[in-house]
Parts: C-alpha cells; sequence; structure tokens
C-alpha cells in the first residue's frame, strides 16, 4: 500500500500523459481544462487505493479511476450550469470561459470518454465496472434532478435531503471505491461492504461541501462561497435552521429563500447568521462525525489487516478536516 499522496501522484502522472486535445478544438479544450484544473482526486485516489487493499497492484486500475474522474468532471460542468456557478478550483467555470453549449456538448462527450476507459478491461470485468457505472450515473441524475427540484420546493424533509445527497454524490464514492474492489476481483461481501464504506463517506463528504459552501474561506475554496444560499439550496444547514429556529427567524428565512437575489450580500449574511445561531451550523458538524464514524463501522466487518484498515481510516479523518 501507499500513502494518499502518492496514490493522487500516481493518477496525476497518468492523467498527464492522456492525450486529450484535439479537433474540434471548442469539444476537445474544454474537457481537457476541466481535467487538468486539479481538485482533489478524491474519487479516483479511492478507486487505486481500493484495489490495493484487496491485494492488487493500483496500476491495473488506473483506467477505472481516469473513467471515475472523468466523469466526476463531466458532472461538475454540467451542475455549474445548472447551479449558475462562476469558480470551480479557483478558475473560471467551463459555460462562462466558453458559453452554455460548449459547456452541454463536452460534457456530453466526457460522459462517453469516460466509458472508452472500461474498454481496456477484459469482458468479465468490463461488464461489472459498465453494469455499476451505468445504475450509479443515472442515480447521479436522479440526486442532481431533486437538487434541483428541492429549490423550489417549500416542504423537503431531512430524509429527502439525505436520499438527494445519496444520490448526486455519496454513490459516486461508494461506486469508485468498488470499481477497485471489481478490478481486484475480491469477494461480493467484500466489494459491498467498501461500497457501503463509501457511501457514508460520501454522505459526510457532501454535508460538509454544503458546510463549507457558506462558511468556507472564499480565499481557499475555490467556488464561489453562498452560492447555495444564492440559489436557495434546500441544504441540511438551512433544513436543521427551520427546525430549531424561533417562528420569527422561520419566515426571515423562508422568506429570504423564497427570492432570487443572486450576489446579494446581505441574504447571505442574514442567512449565515442564522444558520449559527440556530444550532444548525453545529447540528452539520455532528452529522459529518455521524456518517464518518458509521463508515469507520463498517470497517469493522471487513476481513483486511489492520495496516488497510487505518489507511482507510486515516482517508475518512482527513476528510472531516477538509477545508476545499
Ligand atoms: C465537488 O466534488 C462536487 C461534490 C460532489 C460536492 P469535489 O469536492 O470532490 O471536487 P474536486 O474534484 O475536488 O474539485
Ligand atoms: C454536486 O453538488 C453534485 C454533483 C456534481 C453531481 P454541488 O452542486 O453541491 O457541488 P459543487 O458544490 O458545485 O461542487
Ligand atoms: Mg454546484
Ligand atoms: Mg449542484
Ligand atoms: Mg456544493
Amino acid at each position: 500500500m501507499h500513502d494518499i499522496s502518492q496514490y493522487q501522484d500516481f493518477f496525476i502522472s497518468y492523467l498527464k500523459d492522456q492525450t486529450i486535445s484535439k479537433d474540434p478544438k471548442n469539444l476537445y479544450e474544454p474537457i481537457e481544462y476541466i481535467l487538468k484544473l486539479g481538485g482533489k482526486r478524491m474519487r479516483p485516489v479511492l478507486t487505486l487505493m481500493t484495489s490495493e487493499v484487496f491485494d492488487t497492484n493500483f496500476k491495473l486500475a488506473l483506467p477505472a479511476a481516469m473513467a471515475v474522474e472523468v466523469f466526476h468532471n463531466f458532472s461538475l460542468v454540467h451542475d455549474d450550469i445548472m447551479d449558475d456557478a462562476p469558480l470551480r478550483r479557483g478558475k473560471v467555470t467551463v459555460h462562462e470561459k466558453w458559453n452554455i453549449n460548449t459547456g452541454i456538448l463536452s460534457g456530453d462527450a466526457m460522459l462517453i470518454l469516460a466509458y472508452q476507459y472500461f474498454e481496456q478491461y477484459e469482458p468479465v470485468v468490463f461488464r461489472d465496472l459498465a453494469k455499476l457505472f451505468s445504475k450509479t450515473a443515472l442515480e447521479v441524475c436522479e440526486g442532481q434532478q431533486w437538487d434541483v427540484d428541492f429549490e423550489e420546493r417549500k416542504d423537503v424533509t431531512v430524509l429527502e435531503y439525505l436520499k438527494m445527497i445519496e444520490y448526486k454524490t455519496a454513490v459516486l464514492v461508494a461506486a469508485a471505491m468498488k470499481m477497485g474492489a471489481i478490478v481486484a476481483k475480491t469477494t461480493e461481501k467484500e466489494a459491498d461492504l467498501i461500497y457501503d464504506f463509501g457511501l457514508n463517506l460520501g454522505l459526510a463528504f457532501q454535508l460538509q461541501d454544503d458546510y463549507l459552501d457558506a462558511f468556507g474561506d472564499p480565499e481557499t475554496f475555490g467556488k464561489q462561497v453562498g452560492g447555495d444560499i444564492m440559489i436557495n439550496k434546500k441544504t441540511y444547514l438551512y433544513l436543521k435552521a427551520l427546525e430549531f429556529s424561533t417562528p420569527e427567524k422561520i419566515v426571515l428565512l423562508e422568506g429570504l429563500f423564497s427570492l432570487q437575489l443572486p450576489d446579494n450580500t446581505e441574504k447571505i449574511e442574514t442567512v449565515k447568521a442564522i444558520f449559527n445561531e440556530s444550532g444548525a451550523s453545529k447540528a452539520t458538524q455532528e452529522a459529518i462525525e455521524m456518517y464518518t464514524f458509521r463508515a469507520f463501522e463498517t470497517l469493522d466487518k471487513m476481513e483486511i489487516n489492520a495496516e488497510k484498515k487505518n489507511i482507510l481510516r486515516t482517508f475518512g479523518e482527513n476528510l472531516m478536516g477538509r477545508k476545499v
């Protein structure tokens, strides 16, 4: 096994070796732009790491890791159009740098490109990877639709929110890990357990993403801070604030979240203050910990050695402390 930063380096050097740009430039340049913009590379690292957890050299998992990262980046290009986001990884988003149509088509091409990486595997592994990937990709679309539908709804429940983030985010983290397990041809039981580990980690990850969207440092976060508040996203912070607030604050919050006020810093500051004073921020931090610990419980059921469990646990702990 290697450490997390080594898996990151292995993946980045593999990515650098890929030739993506060709004609037509306006299709491929945005793909290269977004893929090489950086990011944490969390999902491909998890794929590589998982293959080694199940005693298979990470090199075998590189194409699968690439497929997951290309898919993730595709989802970001389209997500930034849907969320009207100006910034991604500290740089201007694809649809702002080019235009919306370019974002749509380059995104579509990335989804296909992602599948092509599976062609490097033998038939049985190819089938299992493609099957998992198709299921996951459809779930991501379902989660994204819920996310957008919830912007307009006033009666979203915490349970609905949790289902939404499971679909839009957690299933891909889980699948990234299960793909490593598929490449390693481990038992179905272990593959399902690692999926479950990834799913809980993914839930914690999206809760943290929502938290950072409101409270992240604009200097380092890389995305527009307050973007979720601007477009009335029904996040855990928002739902918990409604649950814990006084009737007057509820009226204020619901009122603010029924308006379209882009770039209104006063709305953002008022909402953030309510998130803090209501205890919603604290509840979100607690939920992040709870799902991370739930992931760790899955590790206890697995038949891998203590060193490997430790590496996976460290990964989860680092994620909890992230600022980007
Ligand atoms: C952003 O994912 C989208 C979410 C699911 C929250 P990441 O936070 O992993 O984005 P990068 O790849 O590191 O930029
Ligand atoms: C991202 O959710 C989920 C997917 C891209 C599928 P967000 O909309 O919260 O992600 P960011 O915050 O823009 O990265
Ligand atoms: Mg977004
Ligand atoms: Mg979104
Ligand atoms: Mg977000």
